[in-house]
C-alpha cells in the first residue's frame, strides 16, 4: 500500500516508517517540523535503503494537504501529527485544540474528498483519565478526569472519528491508545528527541545517565503502590511500530479501539534502577512533590489486540533501556549531532 503518514517524522512516526517499509509498503511523510527534523526521515531512508516521499506541509492548512492528496495516490493514513506537550497544552489550549482537533478535520474532509477511507489515528491512554478499573480495557468509561487540553483534545478525535465512521460507512478506523511509548531503534540511529527539557521519565533518566542533567526529581513516593512511586506500562516503540502494521492489516468498517501497551506496569524507581543496570552508571533521584494531575497506576489490559490483531508486545524494559542508551551514547545532542 501506499500510505501517508502525518507527522510521519516524529518520535513514534519514523519507527513505524521503518518497520512499514520493511513489510513493503511506500510512504509519503507530511510533517511541518514543528517538533521534529528531517534528519530522522534520512536516517530511515540509511536503516533501510529505500526513498521516502516528504511534504513539509501543516495538516491544518487545507490546500496544501489537498495538493499532497492529488499528486499521491493515497491508500491509507496513519495520523500521528499532534501537539503532545502536557504543559503546554495548559497554557495554551486554543493552539492545542486548533492543531490537533482542527488538523484531524481538515484531514478527514481531504480523505473523504479523495475517496481514501482507511486510518489509524494515534491516541493516549491519557483518554481514561483516572482509570476506573486496573489493568483498563477499551470498555473502560473514558474522558473522566482527564487532567489537560492535550488529553481532551485526543477524546474529543476519538468522538469526531465515531461520528464520522457512523455517517460514512465506508470508513475504516483503528484507534490505538498507546500507553508509555520508550525505546529506540535497535541501531541507534533513530530515537526520541525532545527539544526542551524532557517532561517524560525515560528521556529524562537518560539525559541524567550521560551527565547532561545531575539528577531524576521523582514525583512522588506517596502512592498506593509497591514502592510509593508512580506505575505504568511502558511499551517498547519498536512493538508499537508493529501494532500500527497489525492494525492496518486489520482494519474493517467502523471504528475498533485497541490498547497498545504491555499488561505490566513498572515504577519510576525500577525504572531508574533498570537503566542504571544497563547503562552500567550511577542515575542520582531526588523525591519531590508529586506532579499535579498524575495518576497513581496505570496499564494496559492488552486481551483485545492480542484476540484481534494478533500482536502482543515482545521487548522487554531492559530492551529498551538499553536501546535508549545506545541511541543517547550515539547521538548525545539527539539529532543536531
Ligand atoms: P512527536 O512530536 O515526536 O511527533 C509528532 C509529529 O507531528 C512531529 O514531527 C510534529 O512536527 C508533527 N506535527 C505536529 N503538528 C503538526 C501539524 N499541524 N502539521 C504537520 N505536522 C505536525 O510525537 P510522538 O511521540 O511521535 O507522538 C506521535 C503521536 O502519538 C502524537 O499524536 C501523540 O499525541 C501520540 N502519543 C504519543 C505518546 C508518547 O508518549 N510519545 C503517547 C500517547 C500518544
Ligand atoms: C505523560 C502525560 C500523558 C501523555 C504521556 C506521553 C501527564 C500527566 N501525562 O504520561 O498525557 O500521554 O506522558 O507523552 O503529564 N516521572 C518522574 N520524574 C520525571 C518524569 C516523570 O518521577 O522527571 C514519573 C511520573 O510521575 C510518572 C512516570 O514517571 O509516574 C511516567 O511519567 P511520564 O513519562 O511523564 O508519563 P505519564 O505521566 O504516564
Amino acid at each position: 500500500m501506499k500510505i501517508l503518514l502525518t507527522g510521519g517524522a516524529g518520535y513514534i512516526g519514523s519507527h513505524t516508517a521503518v518497520e512499514l517499509i520493511e513489510a513493503g509498503h511506500e510512504l509519503v511523510v507530511i510533517d511541518n517540523l514543528s517538533n521534529s527534523s528531517v534528519k530522522s526521515l534520512r536516517r530511515v531512508e540509511a536503516i533501510t535503503q529505500r526513498d521516502i516521499v516528504f511534504h513539509r506541509v501543516n495538516l491544518a492548512d487545507l490546500s496544501g494537504v489537498r495538493e499532497v492528496f492529488s499528486s499521491e495516490s493515497i491508500d491509507a493514513v496513519i495520523h500521528f501529527a499532534g501537539l503532545k506537550s502536557v504543559n503546554t497544552s495548559l497554557r495554551d489550549p486554543i493552539r492545542y485544540y486548533q492543531n490537533n482537533v482542527g488538523s484531524t478535520l481538515i484531514l478527514l474532509q481531504v480523505m473523504a474528498e479523495f475517496g481514501v477511507h482507511k486510518l489509524v489515528f494515534s491516541s493516549s491512554a491519557t483518554v481514561y483519565g483516572i482509570p476506573q478499573e486496573l489493568p483498563v480495557s477499551e470498555t473502560a468509561g473514558v474522558g473522566f478526569g482527564i487532567t489537560s487540553p492535550y488529553g481532551r483534545s485526543k477524546s474529543m478525535i476519538e468522538q469526531i472519528l465515531t461520528d464520522a465512521s457512523l455517517a460514512e460507512p465506508k470508513l475504516q478506523i483503528a484507534i490505538l491508545r498507546y500507553f508509555n511509548p520508550i525505546g529506540a531503534h535497535v541501531s541507534g540511529r533513530i530515537g526520541e528527541d525532545p527539544r526542551n527539557t524532557p517532561s517524560n521519565l525515560l528521556p529524562y533518566v537518560s539525559q541524567v545517565a550521560i551527565g547532561l542533567r545531575k539528577k531524576v526529581a521523582v514525583y512522588g513516593q506517596q502512592y498506593p503502590t509497591t514502592d510509593g512511586t508512580g506505575v505504568r506500562d511502558y511499551i517498547h516503540v519498536v512493538d508499537l511500530a508493529h501494532g500500527h502494521l497489525r492494525a492496518l492489516d486489520h482494519l474493517r468498517s467502523g471504528v475498533s479501539t485497541y490498547n497498545l501497551g504491555t499488561g505490566r506496569g513498572y515504577s519510576v524507581l525500577e525504572v531508574i534502577e533498570a537503566f542504571s543496570r544497563v547503562s552500567g552508571r550511577d542515575i542520582p533521584l531526588e523525591i519531590v512533590a508529586a506532579r499535579s494531575g498524575d495518576v497513581a497506576m496505570s496499564f494496559a489490559d492488552v486481551e483485545k489486540a492480542k484476540r484481534e490483531l494478533a500482536w502482543v508486545a515482545e521487548r522487554t524494559l531492559d530492551d529498551a533501556c538499553r536501546d535508549v542508551w545506545r541511541w543517547q551514547l550515539q547521538n548525545p545532542r539527539g539529532y543536531d549531532d
